[in-house]
């Protein structure tokens, strides 16, 4: 208990800072070190008197710097300028007839959190940059986190994971330079003609959103939807944007990015705070396993659409809150497409495969060997296993049972949540896809652009081909092109001032 004189001297102590709070209209709480005692001077560093040397005692000065020099963390490989905000996604449609999912049964509303992001700049780029935009939702189902790990754009460049680090490195900076160039990008893509349709889309306008309001967003992969009988179908998902889609002209972007590097992020926040909540339909396409092999191209290659396959509305999805800390939602959100729940699985796509060891191995090195129990990471069910320990660990598990199974206190497997089985015949292999279809749909979505999309997409693309030295890379992008549809291809041979008789004999030469 405080003596008398010590009581006057809390309670004056409570009164100046009453009134210190009255005037500021803000109540001062005590600035404390990290072990909660408090800070006596925040603004002058304890010295050797006043003209000597600041000394080592001061642990309030040193924590300080060392917590400060420790903020950062390694960025994301790929898509590490990003943005994020909380919602909810509501269940329109019935889907118990294909999947066991409870996520999907009408009327369910499942908490998310949505990352926007784009792929190649480092933290912090320009959210103006000609690129895909990631589009990634964490859902908090009853039955643990689906992770919805798609971009805006439908398709993708490669279908086979082992390109991806080669591609990537191709499309970030030059070692040496650290300064992106075509010649590299294109030096890699010549050598991947199924790159066609998305380089097509990616440098038209679609590359180069308006905001990420305005942008659709893409599974880009099958997934598999297994029902309560564990019968299963392909499905391929899709986020539809109410507020319309909206993309920037070429001549926009330099207007915009003079401004800003971070409109997009501007944008979002804005909206929400504003109250004009951004809202997405979510359908999706549905292919029965029997079927796979009736089209001209493989529908589990990440390349490809499903042109003439119906989209099915499943629900809507309301982002309304922003984070109220980016450090601790935006940055430290482990999205992984193997998070999936029972009636959700991966399919057979040489890619998404390839992803599901890929993303929760970077989070062991981004975040720390217990980066799912991050708030923002946590399912809203319990986490009951035995993983256990490593730095930083909250987990709190008790008890000496850390194995399973058990008879002193098991923990009970689900045969709900057993996977589907998949029929299997043949041998392993090396080989590529038998029906690569590399350039058809490349030039469906050529032709389907408005004249002034046309005029847009070759301005865009002939100004990076335009720097490309090599020229056997060069001709071999644009026999690529014009391969998906002469007039696309002639177009660039001239801006470019390209021989197109010689593109023209390539284009000939090449196989779907
Ligand atoms: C085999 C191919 C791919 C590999 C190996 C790969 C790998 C990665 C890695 C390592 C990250 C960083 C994750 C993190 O640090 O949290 C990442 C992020 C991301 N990737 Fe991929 N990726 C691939 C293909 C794709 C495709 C096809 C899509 C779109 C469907 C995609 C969409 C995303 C998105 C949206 C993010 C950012 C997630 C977030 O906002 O936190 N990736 N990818």
């Amino acid at each position: 208990m405080a003596s008398r004189p010590g009581r006057a001297l809390l309670c004056a102590m409570a009164i100046v800072s009453a009134l210190t709070a009255m005037s500021t209209g803000v109540h001062a709480q005590t600035l404390t070190k990290d072990n909660g005692a408090p800070v006596g001077d925040n603004q002058n560093s304890q010295t050797a008197g006043p003209g000597g040397p600041a000394l080592l005692q001061d642990v309030h000065l040193v924590q300080k710097l060392q917590r400060f020099d420790r903020e950062r963390i390694p960025e994301r490989v790929v898509h590490a300028t990003g943005t994020g905000a909380h919602g909810t996604f509501t269940t329109t449609d019935d889907l118990s007839d294909l999947t066991r999912a409870k996520l999907f049964a009408r009327g369910t509303v499942t908490p998310v959190f949505v990352r926007f992001s784009t792929v190649i700049p480092g933290r912090s780029g320009a959210e103006t940059t000609r690129d895909p935009r990631g589009f990634a939702t964490k859902f908090y189902t009853q039955e643990g986190n689906w992770d919805l790990v798609g971009n805006n754009l439908p398709i993708f460049f490669i279908r086979d994971a082992i390109k991806f680090p080669d591609m990537i490195h191709s499309l970030k900076p030059d070692p040496v330079t650290n300064v992106q160039e075509p010649e590299r990008v294109f030096d890699f893509f010549s050598h991947i003609p199924e790159a066609t349709a998305m380089l097509t889309r990616v440098y038209s306008n679609w590359g180069t959103p308006a905001s990420y309001r305005e942008m659709n967003g893409s599974s880009v992969h099958a997934l598999k939807l297994v029902n309560a009988k564990g019968e299963y179908v392909y499905a391929k998902f899709a986020w539809k944007s109410r507020q319309g889609e909206r993309n920037l002209r070429p001549q926009e972007i330099p207007v915009i990015q003079g401004k800003s590097t971070s409109h997009a992020t501007v944008d979002l926040y804005e909206s929400i705070n504003a109250g004009k909540f951004p809202t997405w339909d979510l359908t999706v396409q549905i292919l029965k396993p029997a079927d796979l092999d009736k089209f001209d191209f493989d529908p589990l290659d990440a390349t490809k659409i499903w042109p003439d396959i119906p989209e099915r509305k499943v629900g809507t999805m309301v982002l309304n809150k922003v984070p109220e800390n980016f450090f601790e939602a935006t940055e430290q959100v482990a999205m992984a497409p193997g998070n999936l729940v029972p009636g959700i699985e991966a399919s057979e796509d040489r890619m998404l495969q390839g992803r599901l060891f890929s993303y929760v191995d970077t989070q062991f090195h981004r975040l720390g060997a217990n980066f799912q129990s991050l708030p923002i990471n946590k399912p809203l069910v319990p986490v009951r296993n035995h993983q256990q320990d490593g730095a930083m660990n909250i987990d709190g598990r008790k008890g000496t049972v850390n194995y399973q199974p058990s008879r002193i206190a098991n923990l009970a497997e689900d045969p709900n949540a057993r996977s589907s089985n998949l029929p299997l015949t043949g041998t392993t292999q090396q080989q590529r896809i038998a029906k690569t279809l590399n350039f058809r749909q490349a030039g469906d979505f050529y032709r389907a652009l408005s004249a002034r999309d046309k005029d847009d997409l070759v301005a865009n693309l002939s100004g990076d081909l335009k720097r490309v030295k090599n020229g056997v890379n060069l001709y071999t992008m644009l026999s690529h092109f014009w391969k998906a549809d002469a007039d696309y291809g002639k177009r660039l041979v001239k801006a470019v001032g390209a021989d197109g008789a010689k593109v023209a004999e390539l284009a000939g030469a090449l196989k779907e």
